[in-house]
C-alpha cells in the first residue's frame, strides 16, 4: 500500500467534517495538516470545528492552522443556513483542548511542500483562498504540488448558491481562477457528482461498529444538513460533497473523469463564479483539469461506510 501525504484545506461544515472522519479512517492516507479557510461559517468558527473533530477522530497529532478570513476580492458570505449557526449542524462536541499551529495556514502549504517536493496533494474542499494565497506568495509551489483535488463548481447541474455557481467557488471566485489559471494537475469534483451521493438515514443504521461518539456526531450533523436539504432544495437525504473528494484519493474507480478547459466567469450579473467547460472543444484550449462527470454512486455509500465503521 503506497501512503498519500495530505493537505486537507477546509471550512468545516458538516460536509468537511464527514472528509476528515473518512481520511481519518484511511490507512493509506497520511494527513500532513489541516489549514482552515472561511466559508460555510466564519474561519474562526470554522477553526475551532476543525479543532474539536481531530480530538473526535484521533488526529490530535496533525496540525491545524488557521487561514484566510475573507476572499480576495468579493465581500464574505457564510452558509449557516446549510450548516448551522456553529458550522456543524445540530452537534455538539466536547470543547477542545488542543492549540491550533502557531502561523498561518498559507505559511504551513508553502514549508510542506517545500519540504516534501512532489509529494503533496492538497485536498480542497472549501473556497480556495488559502491556495491562491500561497500560489501568489510563492509561485514555485506549482510545479511542486503533486495533485490537487478539489470539491468544486458545477457543470451541468444548477448552482446551490445562485442559479448558476456552486458554493466554494461562489465564496472566492478571484481564488478559483487563480488555481484553475496556476498550471497545477487539478482534479474537480463538481456538483454534477456529488449532488447524486445523496445520504440518509438509513446509511446511518449500516454505522454498527463505529465508535458511538462518532455515529452520534454523524447523527446530529446530517440531520440538520437534511432539513436544509429538504426545506431549501427538495432533497430527500443531504448530499455529501466533500466527502466524495476525499474518497478519490483512495479510490479514484470511483468516478469517470474527462478532460476540460474550464473557466471561471468574474462578472456578469447571473453567471458570476460559474465554472464553464469546453465539452465541444469549440475554443481549442488545452485542458487545464480533469472532471468528475460520472459516479458509482452505491460503490461510494459503501465505501464510505465500510471506513466509517473502521472508526
Ligand atoms: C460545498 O459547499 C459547502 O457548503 C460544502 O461544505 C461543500 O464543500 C458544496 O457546494
Ligand atoms: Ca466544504
Amino acid at each position: 500500500m503506497s501512503i498519500q501525504r495530505i493537505i486537507v484545506d477546509t471550512d468545516p461544515g458538516i460536509d468537511d467534517a464527514l472528509a476528515i472522519l473518512l481520511l481519518a479512517a484511511s490507512p493509506e492516507i497520511s494527513l500532513q495538516a489541516i489549514t482552515v479557510t472561511h466559508g460555510n461559517t466564519t474561519v474562526e468558527k470554522c477553526a475551532s470545528n476543525a479543532l474539536q473533530l481531530v480530538e473526535l477522530a484521533r488526529l490530535t497529532h496533525v496540525p491545524v492552522a488557521l487561514g484566510a478570513s475573507t476572499p480576495l476580492v468579493r465581500e464574505l458570505g457564510i452558509a449557516e443556513e446549510t450548516h448551522g449557526d456553529g458550522g456543524l449542524g445540530y452537534a455538539v462536541l466536547p470543547r477542545s483542548s488542543t492549540q491550533l499551529y502557531p502561523k498561518h495556514a498559507v505559511d504551513l502549504i508553502i514549508h510542506l511542500i517545500h519540504k516534501y517536493p512532489n509529494e503533496i496533494t492538497m485536498l480542497c474542499i472549501g473556497p480556495m483562498t488559502n491556495l491562491a494565497l500561497a500560489t501568489r506568495r510563492d509561485p514555485s509551489i506549482v510545479p511542486l504540488i503533486k495533485r490537487v483535488v478539489s470539491m468544486a463548481g458545477t457543470i451541468h447541474y444548477p448552482g446551490n448558491a445562485t442559479p448558476s455557481s456552486e458554493y466554494n467557488v461562489f465564496c472566492d471566485p478571484h481564488a478559483y481562477d487563480i488555481v484553475v489559471r496556476a498550471g497545477f494537475d487539478l482534479t474537480v469534483v463538481p456538483l454534477d457528482v456529488t449532488y447524486q451521493c445523496l445520504f440518509q438515514k438509513s446509511h446511518i443504521a449500516r454505522m454498527t461498529t463505529a465508535r458511538p461518539e462518532i455515529v452520534k456526531f454523524i447523527e446530529d450533523a446530517t440531520r440538520f444538513y437534511m432539513e436544509f436539504h429538504d426545506e431549501y432544495q427538495n432533497i430527500d437525504g443531504c448530499a455529501i460533497n466533500d466527502p466524495l473528494a476525499a474518497a478519490i484519493l483512495v479510490r479514484p474507480d470511483l468516478v469517470e473523469l474527462l478532460d476540460y478547459h474550464m473557466t471561471v466567469e468574474l462578472s456578469g450579473k447571473h453567471a458570476r463564479a460559474k465554472t464553464s467547460v469546453d465539452h465541444f472543444k469549440a475554443m481549442g484550449f488545452a485542458p487545464n483539469t480533469k472532471v468528475a462527470m460520472k459516479v458509482n454512486v452505491e460503490g461510494f455509500m459503501d465505501f464510505f461506510i465500510e471506513r466509517i465503521n473502521n472508526l
